[in-house]
């Protein structure tokens, strides 16, 4: 007899979809600049702890141990945390992988001075329970940076738009750009935090020719487009239905050619 439950049959599956393809050659060929911009705006100073929460292969965590930060990266997907440690070695950093799931983070209250996501909480299906914790593990007095995809921008359109194309997320569970919803983060961290600032930024995007180009790519690295793919296999009418609105939405993001423009929030704040 089978003892999990359904939360855990839930992230075992994010955990495998987020297995899927080489997401590691996303975060380094497509978005790398995304994780020094968290660092930065962090402010993250030599000695302070650092958590990097869904840190994936370490797009932000290393460039955080590389400005001299004691750093966890925390991801629930093993092999992107392997990933991340090969990507490491020979650096001489500090710098430690961890398993855990945002929603339930294995770490003492307050035991962090930093505590940063880049496009990464925003995947924990139920914000809420990722907010808190993210939220515990920081000291009074210590900051909090994220950085997350808009709705109204790319990826963020992108991830809706694939939507129809896939079975409905379990009940309960909240859509990952709500997460660059300025309000709804500010909602969720409450009065716990003081001093926010948020900013929508645009990341330029200069690794694909064209909206093909960029589909051809997401389709054998980025997890939840492979799901999809997967979604509609045996279907072509449906495939190249997707086909086409992924491509024809890309293209609607690109302002010239060979550059696309993914717009992201990045929030910065206070423990209280
Ligand atoms: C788009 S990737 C971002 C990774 C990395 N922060 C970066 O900037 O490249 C999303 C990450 O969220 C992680 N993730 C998804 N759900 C999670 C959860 N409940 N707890 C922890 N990590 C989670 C995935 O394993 C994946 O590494």
């Amino acid at each position: 007899m089978s003892t999990s439950t359904p939360d855990q049959e839930l992230k075992d599956r994010h955990r495998a979809l987020w297995s899927l393809g080489d997401y590691p050659a996303v975060a380094a060929e497509v978005i790398a600049e995304t994780g020094q911009v968290l660092v930065d705006a962090a402010r993250i100073r030599p000695g302070e702890t650092v958590l990097d929460v869904a840190a994936g292969s370490g797009n932000a965590s290393i460039p955080a141990a590389i400005a001299g930060a004691s750093v966890v990266a925390s991801d629930l997907t093993p092999s992107l945390l392997e990933a991340g440690r090969a990507r490491a070695e020979g650096l001489d950093l500090d710098l430690t992988w961890r398993e855990a799931d945002a929603e339930a983070l294995p770490f003492d209250d307050a035991s962090f001075d930093v505590a940063i996501s880049c496009v990464g909480i925003m995947f924990a299906p139920h914000h809420q329970d990722a907010a808190d914790e993210l939220v515990r593990v920081v000291r009074p007095g210590g900051r909090i940076a994220l950085l997350s995809w808009t709705p109204t921008g790319f990826i963020g359109k992108m991830l809706g738009t694939m939507r129809p194309f896939i079975p409905p997320p379990p009940p309960g569970t909240q859509p990952p750009p709500l997460w660059g919803d300025e309000e709804h983060v500010r909602t969720l961290l409450g009065d716990r935090v003081k001093d926010v600032h948020a900013e929508r930024r645009t990341l330029r995007v200069e690794r694909f020719a064209d909206g093909r180009a960029f589909l051809d790519f997401f389709k054998t690295t980025y997890g939840p487009t492979i799901m999809a793919y997967r979604a509609v296999a045996d279907n072509p009418q449906r495939e190249a239905e997707l086909d086409q609105t992924v491509v024809r939405l890309a293209d609607e993001y690109a302002p010239e050619p060979g550059v696309l423009e993914w717009e992201y929030l990045l929030m910065t704040a206070t423990r209280a």
